[in-house]
């Protein structure tokens, strides 16, 4: 069922944020080859989105703006282990809006799921675009089961599913629009 944009303005900090030893921080160039690695293990995504990651991180750090690609990772810190890069998002202001953001990118390592990472990557992503002043937050994703687990994760931070495109991926596989409003309408 298509509703309405989500006017529910609370940002979900993962449970037992502490405990799991997650830390999520803007990504650093050394970042990079983790990156493509999660892209690329990742069981969904090809060397072609690998390719089109590299691309977004590489000019998010030719022109650090606030106008471009926003990147963060996600690290486990387990000692005696030394920390270990488990995810990453992407997100940034969308062209020509006044305050949408999108998050156009969120990986976690295969072995890492279910930990609370997912979650934690897309509430520091909503965080980022709330201190930018950003009215709503929108995801694309695809309507195919092994997308489940992202709709999960979307739901579960209160994203409402607000359009639908049949077949726009491929015949059978539709564009879920996830949004989310982070300030109320001034009007
Ligand atoms: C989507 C993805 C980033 C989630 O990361 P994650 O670290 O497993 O997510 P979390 O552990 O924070 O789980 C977040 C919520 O999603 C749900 N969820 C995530 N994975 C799930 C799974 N395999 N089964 C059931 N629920 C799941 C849970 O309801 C969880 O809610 P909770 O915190 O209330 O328990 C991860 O599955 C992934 O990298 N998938 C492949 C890439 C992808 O699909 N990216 C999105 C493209 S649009």
């Amino acid at each position: 069922m298509i509703e309405t944009a989500a006017t529910d303005l609370s940002v979900t900090a993962p449970r037992d944020r502490e405990s799991a030893g997650l830390r999520v921080a803007p990504s650093l160039p050394d970042d990079r080859p983790a990156v493509r690695d999660l892209i690329l293990n990742s069981g969904i995504f090809g060397a072609a989105d690998a390719d089109c990651v590299d691309d977004m991180f590489l000019q998010s750090l030719r022109q650090p703006s606030d106008d471009n690609y926003r990147f963060l990772s996600c690290w486990e810190e387990r000692l005696p282990q030394s920390p270990r890069m488990i995810g990453f998002a992407c997100c940034g202001r969308e062209a020509l809006t006044k305050g949408a953001w999108d998050l156009f990118w969120i990986c976690v390592h295969r072995a890492a799921r279910g930990k609370g990472a997912g979650s934690l990557l897309l509430s520091e992503a909503q965080r980022l675009a709330i201190e930018d002043g950003a009215r709503l937050m929108v995801i694309y994703t695809s309507s195919t089961d092994i997308y489940a687990p992202a709709r999960r994760l979307y739901e579960s931070q209160r994203f409402t599913r607000v359009a639908v495109v049949p077949d726009y991926y491929a015949d059978g596989d539709d564009l879920f629009i996830y949004s989310k409003r982070l300030k109320q309408r001034s009007n």
